[in-house]
């Protein structure tokens, strides 16, 4: 077109931008997705960046007196093309809609296709029934947390870096993270965490929650998860387990048993007797294990209490002096009772399941057993 194009010359350039756009349109409506294909079209003539603004930018090089009529040219090819385009784009959505149609039929009184629908699990259940009962108690709930620090794991409750119990524990020592802070609160800031452990108990919201609160009494119920490095039958790498602690001006072992036996009546029922073993524990002085009345025989004797009537399923004691000492309480004017006990085993108990880790598992078939429990 040269420097200055001819007013014919552009109006030629016109007409012929309006037929390409129809063929490009005819082709349109064959592509697979005629309505895609149609947009593109139009944006190819009609866009900002389109055939048609392109040669309108040389009007401003013709004669004056010549602009009138190219423009209405212009106006009209343009008119034409965006018809051609709006009825290029209702044929396509006709044609879409005519295929769906004539596609295989949807018969809609086919039944729905069920999908599995998930229930209570069985730990879920006993965690909130021991938070229940112990609330009724006026105990608060209490949490820390999963990756715990050695000072508030071992230290704090009366295991020494040397102390055997920590083999026992089995920890699992973490690498690459932070021990979580000092506890802060009403109680001043609790000594530095120490190396990072996954905590192994929940004895460690005892220190926690003492440091929190500051001042004496408490009665709190820590529920949560712990870890050990075990694995069989009866061990996972992860289970639960609930703390239960008591502090108050006079409190002794008589309230320790006093409490184990309501709780023991209200969550194994009330027929249930409990037993308490000597035992020892680096926290509580004196410490015990405690038996309850075998669930399965009612103390008759069967394969699941080996024949004694009696469950093993909790450690319990009287809060070491120690401890109180190391989170600033008068072991002189203040006493303390406090107990330990894993959840998923009272899972196994009350709902007679024989492997731990069908529990983990989470096999909705295993689950579904336990609808409406708990
Ligand atoms: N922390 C103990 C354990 O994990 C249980 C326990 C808690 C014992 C509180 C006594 C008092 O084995």
């Amino acid at each position: 077109m040269g420097d200055s194009p001819s007013p014919d010359a552009l109006i030629e350039a016109l007409r012929a931008a309006e037929g390409a756009a129809r063929r490009d349109l005819d082709e349109a409506s064959r592509a697979e997705d005629p309505d895609a294909a149609v947009e593109q079209v139009r944006l190819k003539y009609l866009g900002k960046k389109g055939e048609v603004s392109r040669i309108l930018r040389s009007m401003g090089r013709i004669p004056q007196e010549a602009r009138p009529r190219v423009g209405q040219v212009a106006n009209a090819v343009r008119d034409q093309i965006a018809d051609a385009v709006a009825q290029a784009k209702t044929a396509a959505r006709r044609a879409r809609l005519e295929a769906e149609l004539s596609g295989p039929p949807l018969d809609m009184t086919l039944p729905g296709r069920r999908r599995p629908v998930g229930t209570r699990h069985p730990v879920s259940a006993v965690w909130d029934e021991l938070v229940e009962i112990m609330s009724r108690l006026g105990y608060a709930v209490a949490s820390g947390p999963e990756i715990e620090g050695d000072w508030y794991n071992f230290e704090a409750l009366g295991i020494a870096p040397e102390h055997p119990a920590r083999d026992e524990q089995d920890t699992f020592f973490v690498e690459g993270v932070e021990a979580p802070p000092a506890r802060r609160g009403a109680g001043g800031v609790g000594p530095a965490a120490g190396a990072p452990v996954l905590r192994t108990h929940t004895s460690p919201v005892q220190i926690r929650a003492m440091l929190w609160q500051g001042t004496p009494p408490i009665r709190i119920i820590c529920p949560g998860k712990v870890y050990r490095r075990d694995s069989d039958l009866t061990h996972t790498p992860m289970f639960h387990q609930v703390e239960v602690l008591c502090v108050d001006r006079g409190i002794t072992m008589a309230d320790l048993k006093g409490s184990l036996q309501v709780f023991a009546r209200a969550f194994f029922g009330t027929q249930t007797k409990i037993r308490l073993r000597p035992s020892y524990f680096p926290f509580t002085e004196p410490s015990a294990e405690v038996d309850v009345t075998c669930t399965i025989c009612g103390g008759e004797g069967c394969r699941t209490c080996g024949d004694t009537g009696w469950l093993e399923v909790l450690g319990a004691g009287v809060v070491d002096p120690v401890v109180l000492g190391n989170v600033g309480w008068d072991p002189e004017v203040y006493g303390g009772f406090a107990w330990g006990m894993g959840i998923d085993r009272l899972a196994m108990l009350k709902y007679r399941i024989g492997d731990l880790r069908t529990l983990f598992e989470n096999d909705v078939r295993f689950l579904s057993q336990f609808e409406g429990v708990g």
